[in-house]
């Protein structure tokens, strides 16, 4: 490193020196020294340094209460990915955490067990069931599950024009910790990919799709709220998720019936899916 570089490195490095935040004075310096590395060990030029402003200057503009380019940046960086990994607590069998995503929104409705949250999203009807548990198998009643999933064209409702509610919704689990409610199949999906973070995956080769999932969010007294998705076993995606979220304890299998009766008793038409999965999750106690 030149003298020259170095003394930049050195004197923004000095400025931090009066923040009064412990923290704050642990994370600025630490970003100094890997943000200045980073473009010592490529040698980064002047216009590649003006691309990259006009990058983030396109994931701001196109940025807006339904669209998080920033957060799907992270997502293909797999910085969320590693800051859930880095954040996970090391406990055994209890149900891994994956991306938030961008599509999580307040006020969907409350769903009865064995009520139906797709509410009109397309696609072939699935039954999803499962306990939520405590670390040491103990059930948990009247525990808040929030769900969301895309809809057979890969779409969440808020990727539709008008204020669409469907494929989302929340239940409390039964006094044996079950949940279970209707959607539709998941289907494997592309990210929003027509602003910058879609560029970039197309400039380094990459693909936009994540494979068939369903997001879930349990939020439980005396334990940490869990961030996840249930994965189809058998997609084709499975190994090439654009945000890094797969993990193997999460993939299920989606069985397929025609006619017959459901985990409710009711006898559905036509096609339709089950899937079966217990959350588990970590009392706050043990979460360190
Ligand atoms: C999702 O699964 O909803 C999602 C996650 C990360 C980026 C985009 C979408
Ligand atoms: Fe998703």
């Amino acid at each position: 490193m030149s003298e020259r570089e170095q003394a930049v490195t050195e004197e923004v490095l000095a400025s931090f020196a009066g923040t009064a935040d412990p923290r704050l004075r642990e994370i600025m310096p630490a970003l100094v020294r890997h943000l200045h590395g980073f473009a010592r060990e490529v040698r980064l030029s002047q216009g590649e340094w003006e691309a990259a402003i006009d990058f983030l200057t396109r994931a701001g503009h196109i940025t807006d209460e339904r669209r998080q380019e920033f957060i799907l940046l992270s997502d293909v960086l797999g910085l969320s990915m590693l800051t859930v990994a880095i954040n996970e607590p090391d406990m055994p069998g209890a149900t891994e955490a994956t991306v938030f995503g961008p599509f999580f929104v307040d006020g969907a409705p409350e769903v009865p067990l064995d009520g139906d949250l797709a509410r009109g999203a397309a696609g072939t009807p699935c039954h999803v069931s499962g306990h939520v548990l405590s670390a040491d198998g103990t059930p948990l009643s009247g525990v808040r599950l929030d769900v969301w999933g895309a809809d057979e064209d890969g779409f969440y409702d808020v990727q539709y024009p008008g204020e669409r509610s469907a494929g989302r919704g929340w239940q409390r689990t039964g006094s044996d910790g079950a949940f279970r409610f209707w959607t539709v199949l998941p289907t494997p999906y592309p990210i929003p990919h027509d602003g910058p973070v879609g560029d970039l995956l197309t400039a380094t080769g990459r693909g936009p799709m994540r494979p068939a999932h369903l997001h879930f969010k349990v939020t439980a007294p005396g334990h940490r709220t869990l961030i996840t998705h249930i994965f189809v076993a058998g997609d084709p995606y499975l190994d090439a998720d654009a945000v890094f979220g797969v993990k193997d304890s999460l993939v299920v299998r989606a069985e397929h019936h025609r006619g017959g009766e459901a985990p409710d008793g009711s006898r559905p038409a036509g096609e339709w899916t089950s899937m079966a999965y217990d959350l588990v999750l970590v009392p706050t106690a043990d979460a360190d």
